[in-house]
């Protein structure tokens, strides 16, 4: 039996309990009342109880130990009431039980040894993700039992975006090394997505079995790709953890970082919702996308201007759909360290008081 099909059609817990939260309603298209909101790193700097935390525990010890994931998780529930929490965890740390290490340095993320050869992909050991990852499953718990009336979504990278990070070794601007490796080397590229594809359908079950009420996937760097070759190379992957993931009944929500150029294909993926970035018109995208939920999509900018000025935008935003049914207002990219904290709550509290 493949990982890919040891899926179960219980739901769980936890989703069941929060059906009719505003976050899962959206989800699903069906939200008559509030809009849901929250954004995209909101346990991040910009908050002084996580820079707080981050004071006294270094990055991955934060990642790595469940009750302090559970306190950097729910703090910015606790203080703006955002509809949904989103677990505390970077996408790279799946990387680890493949063979890589991992450091935060000052520069951003390091991933060592990069992929440089074919056997370098041959080389990616036998993972256990389910026992490797265990520190993030016993996070999950800890958040449930923290903020039980909160939805909870799991989180993961694509296949493509890790691949970026497994191949240049750090971030880029272009990621020029992974697409030069990806047309020199088209098996091996196929053998690592695969690889990573099949890690992380066990990474977000494992997830969903410890009690999150969705998962979002992240696709942050597809953007910089051709269609055909984001075809060939991320949504084929994709579609393969989206279905593998069905059987929960938990929504699976995407997030391509530039989106535009490939929202015909992402349209016809199996899945409930589309984050939508900044770069994009949000009525086009909700116009684009039937029969989904968008998710999206203030630019993190304007968080800060004035909060008169951040209601005025978001009040834009919010008039521009056809339907707020299947919105969940969220910012168009992570919120950026140094934003005002009075501007979040501007955000939170417009879009809460929108439609009541
Ligand atoms: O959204 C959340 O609050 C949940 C936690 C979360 C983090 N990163 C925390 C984090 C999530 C879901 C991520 C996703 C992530 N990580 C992505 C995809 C989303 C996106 O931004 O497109 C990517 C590409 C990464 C990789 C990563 N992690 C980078 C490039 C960096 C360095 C840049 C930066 O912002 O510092 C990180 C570090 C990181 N991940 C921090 C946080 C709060 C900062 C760590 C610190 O210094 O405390």
């Amino acid at each position: 039996m493949t990982t890919e099909s040891k899926a179960c059609s219980i739901a769980p817990v936890g989703a069941a309990s929060l059906a009719d939260s505003a976050f899962i309603r959206a989800c699903f298209g069906k939200n008559k009342g509030r809009i849901p909101v929250w954004v995209m790193r909101q346990a991040g700097r910009y908050l002084p109880e996580y820079r707080a935390l981050r004071e006294k525990v270094s990055f991955l010890e934060l990642c790595r130990t469940p009750e302090h994931v559970a306190l950097a998780t729910s703090d910015p529930i606790k203080r703006f009431g955002f509809d949904a929490a989103i677990m505390f965890s970077d996408i790279l740390p799946l990387l680890e039980p493949m063979g890589f290490e991992l450091e935060y340095a000052k520069g951003g993320p390091q991933v060592t040894p990069a992929i440089k050869s074919p056997d370098d992909v041959k080389r990616m050991v036998e993972y256990d993700v389910a026992s490797k990852m265990d520190y993030v499953f016993g996070g999950v718990r800890a958040i449930k039992e923290s903020i039980p009336q909160t939805p909870l979504l799991g989180v993961a990278g694509s296949p493509f975006t890790l691949a970026c990070y497994a191949i240049e070794g750090h971030g880029s601007k272009t990621f020029d090394t992974v697409k030069q490796f990806m047309y020199k080397h088209p098996k091996a590229a196929e053998e690592l997505l695969d690889k990573i594809t099949s890690a992380t359908i066990v990474y977000l079950q494992e997830q969903i079995k410890a009690g999150a009420d969705g998962v979002q996937l992240f696709d942050s760097w597809s953007g910089i790709l051709s269609v055909g070759e984001y075809s060939a190379w991320s949504l084929k992957y994709t579609s393969r953890i989206f279905e593998a993931l069905k059987s929960y009944n938990v929504p699976r929500l995407l997030f391509v970082n530039n989106l535009a150029p490939y929202i015909h294909l992402v349209a016809e993926l199996d899945c409930e919702v589309i984050g939508v970035d900044y770069r994009m018109d949000l009525a086009m995208a909700q116009r684009a996308l039937p029969g989904k939920a968008i998710q999206g999509n203030l630019d993190p900018n304007i968080l800060f201007c004035d909060p008169e000025e951040v209601s005025r935008r978001t009040r834009m935003m919010l008039e521009s759909l056809d339907s707020h049914d299947n919105l969940i207002a969220n910012l168009g990219h992570g919120i950026l360290p140094p934003t005002p904290i009075e501007s979040v709550s501007a955000f939170v509290e417009t879009v809460h008081s929108f439609r009541s």
